[in-house]
């Protein structure tokens, strides 16, 4: 089946000032349908521009980046938000909630973009709500819920779509425990249910460990890209890693032991 998304050899640099700083030095990224993916590494590698990359919000400076089959440096910006629209959903890393739409509107935002009709924008809305546990908040304004409350509307707004990837940048960062919990739990769902493929950046171990993959990076590139032994696998043929793949990568320690290095391209495309 056609990967997700995939990452070829990509670089991004930005330009600051008279300087360059290069946030991505050539990161090449395979993700398929219903993967459960990690992203880890210090504060300045590179996990955020990896994942604006991913979700089509920003393209390479050399390197190209496929979404749905479809390289994103050569579509026009329509054409790249029509099939980001389709194929991505984004939880920021704060919520970009739109301050004066109740919790129902804002879910319902990226529906008016996908040209759904009215109705059926509130209908789907509504039962995205109930199923992050806030039927109860939907005509409630962002700033009348709390941090936990909004991040699950922003949640809820990126999963609308029926995304076939959800994209979400250190989403329990700003949550108690309990409720970070709560969260990877309803993620956790969709992916063994709709087999929405997750990208997750996270300083957290809990959230890494929950992954049954995860890449390490550091300075711009990824220098391991593991899967779980023991992985409890849900049905994704392509999901059965072992450890005793191709290690393409030049590091090693991710220090989660429960993490085999497996190599980042299981297409096979790479390897030809
Ligand atoms: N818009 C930008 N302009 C200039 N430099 C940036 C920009 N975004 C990120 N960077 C730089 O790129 C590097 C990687 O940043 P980022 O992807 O945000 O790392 P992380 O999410 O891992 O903390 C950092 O050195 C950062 O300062
Ligand atoms: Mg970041």
């Amino acid at each position: 089946m056609r990967p997700a998304i995939e990452v070829r050899q990509a670089a991004r640099a930005y330009r600051v000032g008279e300087t360059e700083v290069v946030a991505l030095r050539g990161v090449s990224l395979t993700l398929h349908r219903g993967e459960h993916l990690a992203v880890v590494g210090p504060s300045g590698s590179g996990k955020s521009t990896l994942l604006q990359l991913l979700g089509g919000l920003d393209r390479p400076t050399a390197g190209s980046v496929l979404l749905d089959g479809r390289d994103t440096a050569t579509l026009s910006q329509a054409e790249l938000a029509r099939i980001r629209n389709r194929v991505i959903g984004f939880v920021f890393q704060g919520f970009h909630l739109q301050p004066r739409a109740s919790a129902l509107d804002n879910v319902a935002l990226p529906l008016v973009y996908g040209g759904v009709r009215r109705a059926e924008r509130r209908r789907r809305a509504a039962d995205m709500l109930d199923r992050v546990g806030l039927g109860h908040r939907a005509r409630h304004l962002p700033g009348q819920l709390s941090g936990g409350e909004q991040q699950r509307v922003a949640v809820a707004r990126a999963l609308v779509t029926e995304p076939a990837v959800l994209l979400a940048d250190e989403p329990t960062g700003n949550l108690d425990s309990a409720t970070g919990e709560r969260l990877l739990d309803l993620l956790a769902d969709l992916n063994a249910e709709h087999r929405v493929a997750l990208a997750i950046v996270t300083h957290d171990h809990e959230v890494a460990a929950r992954a049954r993959r995860q890449i390490v990076m550091r300075d711009g590139r990824i220098v391991s890209d593991s899967r779980t032994v023991s992985g409890n696998g849900n049905g994704n043929g392509s999901d059965s890693g072992n450890g005793n793949g191709n290690v393409s990568g030049s590091g090693s320690g991710s220090g989660n032991a429960q993490h085999a290095t497996a190599g980042p391209d299981r297409s096979g495309q790479g390897r030809a």
